[in-house]
């Protein structure tokens, strides 16, 4: 059988012939790396390094997103005007209550905001459901928790400890007819959200020393 010729151009045969010594060049410069385990290891501490660089560009590029703190507050709620704080407002604020206080988890929208493993727990009382470690237990009408035994409410306690540490303290829940607390000596920073209900009660801003005495209190 006839070989097979090369009918292109020179051109071609030249790009080939350089194709060719640059392909020997590189194998026998591996070659040359892989002798020597320490060629290896300097080899893979450069590829780690620009790894790493062109790793913290791509970060660098990234748009640096906002994080929009809300306006803190300071009221008392009822079950039913917890309710709308569930992560799906004009401001997407959440609250959570848990054995009679109400805390501000909107930083924790990551575990309470729509669609989160712990939405069921946003604008709604918590405590039965963080006491028995069920995500359906929760009621929608005033739960007085007088049912749950002294294991279920200290497991409260300490989730209570944790929210105290890690969110902010807002006011109480209130129990069917109870008065809310008037706060309005308090500068009031105005919610997007909570001007829409500023009829309902007075709300203000409260600052962390307040959260502090709180969590002494308790
Ligand atoms: C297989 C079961 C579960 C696993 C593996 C699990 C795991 C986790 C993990 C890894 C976190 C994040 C902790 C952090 O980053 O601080 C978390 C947070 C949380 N878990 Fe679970 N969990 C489970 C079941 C439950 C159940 C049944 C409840 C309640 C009834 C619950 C309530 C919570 C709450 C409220 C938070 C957020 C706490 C916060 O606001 O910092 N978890 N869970």
């Amino acid at each position: 059988m006839a070989e097979k010729s090369d009918s292109s151009p020179g051109s071609t045969s030249a790009t080939g012939a350089s194709d060719q010594q640059s392909s020997e060049f590189l194998s026998s410069f591996i070659a040359e790396i892989a002798k020597s385990p320490v060629n290896l290891v300097l080899v893979g501490i450069i590829a780690l390094l620009v790894y790493k660089i062109v790793k913290s560009k791509i970060k660098s590029e990234e748009p640096v997103q906002e994080v929009k703190r809300l306006p803190k507050l300071h009221r008392d709620f009822t079950i039913e005007e917890l309710k709308k704080y569930d992560g799906t407002g004009p401001d997407k604020r959440i609250l959570v209550a848990l054995n009679g206080s109400v805390y501000d988890v909107t930083t924790g929208a990551a575990f309470y905001g729509p669609g989160a493993p712990y939405a069921v727990f946003a604008g709604r009382d918590a405590s039965r459901g963080l006491a028995t470690f069920t995500l359906e237990s929760i009621k929608d009408e005033y739960d007085d928790l007088s049912d749950l035994d002294s294991e279920q409410m200290s497991s409260v306690k300490e989730w209570e400890l944790q929210f105290n540490e890690k969110y902010d303290y807002v006011g109480k829940l209130l129990k069917p007819g109870e008065v809310p607390t008037n706060y309005s000596d308090e500068e009031d920073e105005g919610s997007q959200q909570e001007t829409e209900t500023k009829s309902d009660q007075q709300h203000t801003k409260t600052d962390d020393s307040e959260v502090e005495a709180k969590s002494k209190d308790d």
